[in-house]
């Protein structure tokens, strides 16, 4: 069944950046593109339906590649606590932070987490988000890993959206192990993973390095088993304190090593030589009032791959708006508006390993793509917050979110 999308311009993304055809039209077969190039070009072909655009900017659907949005609860009250002056690592140590939305994500059912969470990718989804990676790492126990990661393949079957799961059991301790990290990680490593993974529940595999979660040592075990299970991996790394796991993650081979705040200049260079993707979170950033920059000039100077995510969670980042984080990439870490845009597309979809069939548009890949009522792509940036108009269309069909 083919289409032509005519009468707009399109901001490709191919070759692997920002690149862009005026006065443009795209051919969709199926779910497919099956030309793209000048509107004046478009081969004589019988067509099932012609589509006039209206002079929009199409860019490739957005893919949020970092987000942690099915859990339990919320933590408005710490939000409160850290406006009065206590930091993030403070109360995670009194036993708040991540730990109190692993107790209310034990307490929810898989319906209420599927009911909560759908109420916020439909956001994402409604402003032009095609894709999204979901973490587990609220749940910290074979069952509720489980649930959490079973709820994530339902949001699949439910959004029209491409869903990847990421398995972050090693997240952080669970009370049952207290003061046992290494004897947690083992037992992620031969009981929890083998069998979510057994299960076909898990798309790749995430860790949390961090002076308060898990050292580099303990990581590499969770890698090893990864590998193991030819599994990909990804990495939280140098948010709050400079460890090396961006460096560790390049020696494995990561897709990815998000955060980043802390890295070093040996980092940036490991992760150059590997292709790992340097995924940066702005909204988490913003919300725990870092003043660390990632090092942007060294990225940009060593040639890594800069995505950019909404890192959606109850905790760090309650973000709803991946287009926000554009804003937010631009303002805070001095990314082009061009940059920021490759940041949610083709840099995100190397971040988990879709870039062969997503992020940017070109023949063969899948018709995922936003057609903005906009002058100029730079818009998309620029505007905070806001509904800008637009038609959104996934695998070639056109879809409404209520
Ligand atoms: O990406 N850094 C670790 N994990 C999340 C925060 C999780 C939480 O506080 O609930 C992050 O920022
Ligand atoms: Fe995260």
């Amino acid at each position: 069944m083919k289409k032509l999308w005519k009468n707009c311009h399109i901001a490709t993304m191919q070759n692997g950046q920002y690149s862009s055809i005026e006065n443009a039209a795209m051919v969709t077969d199926g779910k497919h593109i099956d030309w793209i190039g000048l509107e004046k070009d478009v081969p004589p072909l019988e067509f099932e339906e012609s589509i006039d655009l209206n002079g929009a900017w199409v860019t490739p659907g957005m893919i949020d590649c970092h987000t942690h949005s099915v859990f339990g609860g919320n933590r408005s009250v710490e939000f409160e606590q850290r406006l009065q002056g206590v930091s993030y690592a403070e109360i995670a140590a009194k036993g708040g932070g991540i730990a109190s939305t692993v107790r209310a994500t034990r307490e929810a059912t898989e319906a209420q987490l599927l009911e909560s969470a759908l109420k916020r990718i439909r956001c994402m989804l409604k402003e032009g988000v095609t894709t999204i990676e979901i973490k587990s790492g609220y749940g910290l126990d074979y069952e509720n890993e489980r649930k959490m990661l079973r709820v994530i393949r339902q949001i699949a079957q439910t959004l029209p959206m491409t869903v990847k799961s990421t398995c972050l059991a090693a997240h952080a301790l669970p009370p049952e192990f207290k003061d046992q990290g290494d004897a947690y990680i083992e037992h992620v490593c031969t009981e929890m993973l083998p069998k979510l993974h057994q299960e076909g529940l898990v798309d790749a595999v995430d860790a949390f390095c961090e002076y308060l979660a898990f050292s580099p040592e303990q990581v590499e075990r969770v890698f090893k088993t990864a590998k193991t299970l030819n599994l990909p991996i990804k990495l939280h790394a140098e948010q709050l304190s400079s460890l090396g796991g961006s460096s560790l993650a390049a020696r494995y081979h990561a897709l990815s090593a998000d955060h980043l705040e802390f890295m070093t200049e040996d980092d940036v260079k490991a992760m150059a030589e590997t292709g790992t993707v340097a995924v940066l979170l702005p909204g988490a950033f913003y919300f725990l009032r870092e003043t660390q920059l990632p090092p942007l000039e060294s990225l940009h100077k060593h040639g890594v791959r800069i995505a950019l995510s909404s890192d959606l969670n109850p905790g760090t980042s309650p973000a709803l708006s991946l287009r926000l984080m554009l804003n937010m990439g631009s303002t805070l870490f001095r990314l082009m508006p061009e940059q920021a845009l490759a940041g949610v597309t083709i840099h995100a979809a190397h971040a988990l390993g879709l870039q062969v069939t997503h992020g940017s548009l070109e023949q063969g890949k899948y018709a995922d793509f936003i057609a903005w009522d906009i002058e100029h792509p730079s818009e998309i940036v620029y505007w905070l917050g806001g509904d800008l108009g637009k038609r959104i269309v996934r695998h070639g069909t056109e879809i409404s979110i209520s």
